[in-house]
């Protein structure tokens, strides 16, 4: 069998470790799958920087468009971030010349990910992003493929490893958000864009990904209802601690009566129960549907190794010949989400 040639755009947390562990695990990845897994080319901004990691024996594009449009490779793996320019450029290019894509792009997804699926699938192409949702939980795998056989009837959850992160050092350490900033970074966590991470959005990304696998609607971020956390202050956390309780970031998607309802806003967990004992940036999924009941999934939600972990897992379908439709149902099926709701019923 020939081998599965990628060409990887971004060399940031995330695609450095999907280098690390190509390179580590070949051997073990070839028997997984059948296949060899080659990296031919590479792309990032700054061709001078030392990432940690060796690059010698991959082509090196400086325009990830053009990696994406390359001949020689079979999967075009975007890394790089952003809803806009050079991701959303170098993954239409990928499918217009015949690339499957593996993203960890939640952005570029709950903004275009309907248009894209559209693509992807007129050209018999698959998008593949099981590390967009949640890092290194196979979320989207549970939802598309394990669940297949339910109704969902609601998911919820805490999505963003950055929020979670700082939420449980400030009560820890007493420390504003803003000081926790430095911490995070040096773990990988954030966005480019940070205000993403404690702003609600990069959650609410995630959110409305899930939304549309679960309930068969296209994507509508827009929909979501959003609040923050940059207005939690230490004396909420230390009021909530002293009645029993934690602040968490957290996430509902559930159908209701008047449609589709998204919220993303601080609540107020048990501290005992499983939500409130959820530390630094591991991320928690509940699912529920008509057969399973619920279902809790549990993991780290950011950073290199979870990441790296859940693109692997995508590329590893691919060598397999895996061809999933992008949202577990042809796009062209997907019914429009109704407007959101406010309150939940
Ligand atoms: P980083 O900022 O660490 O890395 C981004 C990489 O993309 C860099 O190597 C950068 O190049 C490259 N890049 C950016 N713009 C361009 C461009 N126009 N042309 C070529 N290369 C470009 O980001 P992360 O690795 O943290 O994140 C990557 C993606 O994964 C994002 O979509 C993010 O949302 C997602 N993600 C991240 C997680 C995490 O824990 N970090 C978890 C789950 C998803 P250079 O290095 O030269 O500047
Ligand atoms: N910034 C994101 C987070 C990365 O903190 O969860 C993982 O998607």
């Amino acid at each position: 069998t020939e081998a599965l040639r990628l060409g990887i755009a971004g060399l940031g947390t995330v695609g450095v470790g999907v280098v690390r562990i190509l390179r580590k695990q070949a051997r073990l990845l070839e028997v997984r799958t059948g296949r060899r897994i080659e990296i031919v080319a590479v792309s990032a901004r700054d061709a001078g920087k030392d990432r940690g990691v060796t690059l010698s024996g991959y082509a090196w594009e400086t325009d990830p468009v053009a990696l994406a449009r390359r001949d020689d490779i079979d999967v075009f793996v975007e890394l790089m971030g952003g809803s806009d320019g050079a991701a959303k450029a170098a993954t239409e290019a990928a499918l217009a010349s015949g690339k499957h894509v593996v993203t960890a792009n939640k952005a570029l997804l709950a903004l275009h990910g309907q248009a894209l699926a559209e693509q992807a699938e007129a050209a018999g192409l698959s998008i593949r992003y099981e590390a967009a949702v949640a890092g290194g939980i196979p979320v989207v795998k549970a939802l598309t493929e394990g669940l297949a056989g339910n109704e969902i009837t609601r998911v919820m959850g805490v999505m963003n490893g950055t929020c979670n992160y700082i939420l449980t050092r400030m009560q820890a350490t007493e420390q504003g958000y803003n000081a926790l900033f430095e911490e995070a970074s040096k773990l990988g966590y954030l966005e480019a864009d940070p205000n993403l991470d404690v702003g609600g959005i990069d959650a609410s990304h995630k959110l409305a990904i899930l939304a549309s696998i679960a309930f068969g609607t296209k994507v509508n971020f827009d929909g979501v209802e959003i609040e923050g956390i940059q207005r939690v202050t230490l004396e909420d956390i230390r009021q909530a601690a002293d009645m029993g309780y934690r602040i968490k970031l957290l996430g509902v998607a559930q159908r209701s009566p008047r449609g589709l309802v998204q919220r993303m806003q601080p609540c107020l967990v048990p501290a005992n129960s499983p939500l409130g004992q959820l530390e630094g940036g591991t991320n928690m999924v509940v699912i529920e549907g008509d057969a399973v009941e619920q279902i809790v999934l549990r993991g780290p939600g950011a950073g290199e190794g979870p990441t790296a972990s859940a693109v692997l897992g995508d590329i590893c379908d691919l060598a397999r010949g895996c061809r999933l439709p992008v949202f577990g149902q042809p796009a062209t099926t997907l019914e429009e989400a109704r407007p959101a709701q406010t309150g939940l019923p």
